[in-house]
């Protein structure tokens, strides 16, 4: 039995799909590359030694998707496959529902003929909207304050509606919080294209010289040192999630919500200063005008996933930007 993992060339898949293949899975990959290389592929086969089966496939293609189901036993997916730049999303939120919600949708429908009906999906700790800053709990209300927020928002509705429908469902909806880092190797990790949206890329690229100065945004917030505070979790942790959550979906029905966070806040300061530890050099930066959307705080109560898959970050903020510099100056040596 294979497990099944859509976008696994992304950000976070291509880390999720190691430490399957490291547990001794068969893994096979469905991925449109529209925001990752292929290049991930061999990335992945080099670090684990193994290799994975590979499908160029859009998961908006329902015949695709069950050609995929007909030529392999899957037992369980992972759905990462979405696209997820918040100001994106405000520009063309058609694009982000067509392809998060009706993606999802067109997923759900080839799993349930193919009898395959255990999924971990990758919800966001967004779908806690501007909330009070946490530590939120999953039976807190949810909402969203732009089109990608309430495409996870829709998912997590429609997948929980599944689930009550038919016990044979079994649905992880993993929130995460802020996930930074890379792969030690440095072989796999975050490069997005065009100026980089969240911090810690934005931070890399100023390290790496591609950019003169951090835009701190805001230092008038009610938090110790005025900048923002988020819940930043190392990718490898969070891949390592995934895995516990596959392991509890195969015994438990029904839909459950569970955040992957630390439970520890850092400010933009603070990782600035852990950066700098690990660049080993001083990084410019100026405080500018809060970012439209953002909050003070947003933190994660991790109780359940403990209780629940028996699971806890691990790695610390040093590391977090250790591995993330390593991978930074790898992609500066070309
Ligand atoms: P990513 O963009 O690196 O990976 C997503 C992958 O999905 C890419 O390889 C992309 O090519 C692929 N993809 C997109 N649409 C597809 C489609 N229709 N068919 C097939 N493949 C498709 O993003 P990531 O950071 O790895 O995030 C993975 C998931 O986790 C996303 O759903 C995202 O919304 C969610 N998430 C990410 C973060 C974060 O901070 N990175 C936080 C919370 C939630
Ligand atoms: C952002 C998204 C969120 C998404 C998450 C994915 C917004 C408003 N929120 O979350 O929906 O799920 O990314 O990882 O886009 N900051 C700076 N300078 C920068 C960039 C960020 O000071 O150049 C600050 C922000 O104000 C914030 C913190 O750094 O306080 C983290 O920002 P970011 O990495 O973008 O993550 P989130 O805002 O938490």
């Amino acid at each position: 039995m294979a497990i099944l993992v859509t976008g696994g060339a992304g950000y976070i898949g291509s880390h999720t799909c190691v430490e399957l293949l490291n547990k001794g899975e068969e893994v096979i990959i469905v991925d449109n590359f529209s925001n990752s290389s292929p290049d991930v592929i061999k990335k992945i086969g080099q670090i684990t030694g193994k290799s994975v089966t590979v499908y160029s496939d859009d998961i908006l293609s329902e015949a695709a998707l069950h050609n995929i189901f007909t030529a392999h036993k899957i037992s369980a997916v992972v759905h990462f496959a979405g696209l997820k730049a918040v100001g994106e999303s405000v520009r063309v939120p058609m694009d982000y529902y067509y392809n998060n919600v009706s993606g999802t949708l067109c997923l759900c429908r080839v799993m349930a003929a193919h009898g395959c009906k255990k999924m971990a999906f990758s919800s966001s700790a967004t779908v806690y909207g501007a909330g009070t800053g946490g530590p939120f709990r999953e039976d807190d209300a949810v909402s969203a304050i732009n089109p990608y927020g309430m495409t996870k928002v829709m998912i997590e509705r429609i997948l929980t509606d599944i689930a009550a429908a038919d016990p044979k469902w079994g649905i992880a909806l993993l929130r995460y919080f802020n996930p930074i880092g890379a792969h030690p190797s440095g072989l796999l990790g975050e490069d997005p294209t065009g100026i980089p949206n969240n911090l810690v890329p934005y931070i890399a690229q100023v390290a790496s010289g591609k950019l003169a100065r951090v835009q701190v945004y805001g230092d008038d917030y009610e938090t110790p040192d005025g900048t923002g505070v988020r819940d930043y979790l190392h990718v490898s942790d969070l891949a390592a999630g995934h895995i516990k959550a596959l392991e509890y979906v195969e015994n438990h029905p029904g839909a459950e919500a569970v955040n992957l966070g630390t439970g520890t806040g850092y400010s933009v300061l603070e990782v600035l200063a852990a950066y700098e530890k690990a660049c080993g050099k001083k990084l410019p930066y100026v405080i500018a005008p809060r970012r439209e959307g953002d909050t003070a705080v947003c933190c994660a109560d991790p109780a359940k996933a403990k209780r629940l898959l028996g699971w806890e970050a691990a790695i610390g903020l040093d590391e977090m930007c250790r591995d993330s510099w390593n991978y930074a100056k790898k992609l500066q040596k070309g």
